[in-house]
């Protein structure tokens, strides 16, 4: 591990494999031990509402998090994803600061499926600059530091296809539909897949792991990805590490709705991503970002 951030990064690899290890038991026995109380045994706590919730192994990996990086940095800021709770995020200072989510698809974790992931991310000067995402039951790794690339189980990952070839009508365009359930946020919602879907596009995927979703973007398994068309989009946890690794593998990333893009909807080139803007699209090149960018807003 070389580059500025390798000690944080030693670290923040250390955790998510000790953190991915207590996910384990309940991921290798839930689809072999359904009924016999395997979810009631994961001490599920609804938070806004009842599709958004935390286990008992959210919660004690968040905690392990914490006490290795206080333990190993103990002038750092944490800003995790269990402390906040329902609560205000807490602003991103100039101090280095980390941002934790202990499981990202926690409902995917829930019901035992792989697409569930570790994330920690770090921040300088107010800026991701380095982030590990593991899922554990893929056994995937994924690493990003600012100049340094995004790799994957050591090998280093681009996104599919970064030239102007890559067009909305031949991707495959992710989005979560998320927590929000008022009736004009799921139309909304509704509304911008089926603008996307009536454009044309490969397929339409919904992985459930904001996470997941981006380093997918950055190691070209998906084509496009988007959230926050209804009011509650992700927070600076889901985007963190992910975005370190997506940008360092080659991908564009802005606010969907932000002042990202000029009048015509291009890219802003003084523009960069900010982890607290509530939506946010992110492509293997910026033609595609554009383009999905402007058919999902019915621009
Ligand atoms: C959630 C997932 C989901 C996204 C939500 C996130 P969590 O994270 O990433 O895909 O749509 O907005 O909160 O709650 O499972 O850590």
């Amino acid at each position: 591990l070389k580059g500025p951030h390798a000690a944080e990064m030693q670290l923040a690899v250390k955790l998510a494999l000790e953190a991915g290890k207590n996910m384990m038991f309940h991921l290798d026995t839930k689809g072999t031990k359904r009924g016999e109380g395997a979810e009631e045994k994961l001490g599920i706590n609804t938070k806004q509402n009842d599709a958004d919730f935390a286990t008992e192994i959210d919660v004690a990996n968040e905690k392990l998090i914490i006490a290795g990086i206080q333990k190993a940095f103990p002038s750092h800021e944490i800003i995790g994803e269990e402390s906040t709770g329902t609560g205000e995020v807490a602003p991103l200072t100039n101090k280095p600061t980390w941002i934790i989510d202990p499981i990202d698809g926690t409902t995917n974790f829930a019901s035992g499926c792989c697409l569930t992931c570790v994330s920690i991310g770090f921040c300088v000067g107010g800026k991701p600059v380095m982030g590990v995402a593991f899922s554990p039951k893929t056994q995937e790794l994924y690493l990003g530091m600012e100049g340094f690339g995004a790799y994957r189980n050591g090998e280093k990952i681009s996104s599919s296809d970064k030239t102007s070839e890559k067009t909305l009508k031949n991707s495959v365009v992710c989005f979560e539909f998320g927590y929000a359930r008022s009736e004009e946020g799921v139309d909304n919602m509704v509304n911008a897949v089926r603008n996307v879907l009536k454009h044309g596009c490969r397929s339409t995927r919904s992985y459930g792991s904001g996470v997941l979703d981006l380093c997918y973007v950055a190691s070209g398994r998906l084509d496009v990805v988007y959230t926050g068309i209804a009011e509650e989009g992700w927070k600076p946890w889901d985007y963190c590490a992910a975005m370190v690794i997506a940008e360092e593998a080659g991908c564009t990333i802005r606010s969907l709705k932000g002042d990202d893009f000029d009048s015509d909807g291009k890219v802003k080139a003084d523009s960069s991503f900010d982890i607290y803007s509530k939506s946010m699209i992110c492509g293997v090149n910026q033609t595609v970002v554009e383009e999905c960018r402007k058919v999902v807003l019915n621009k």
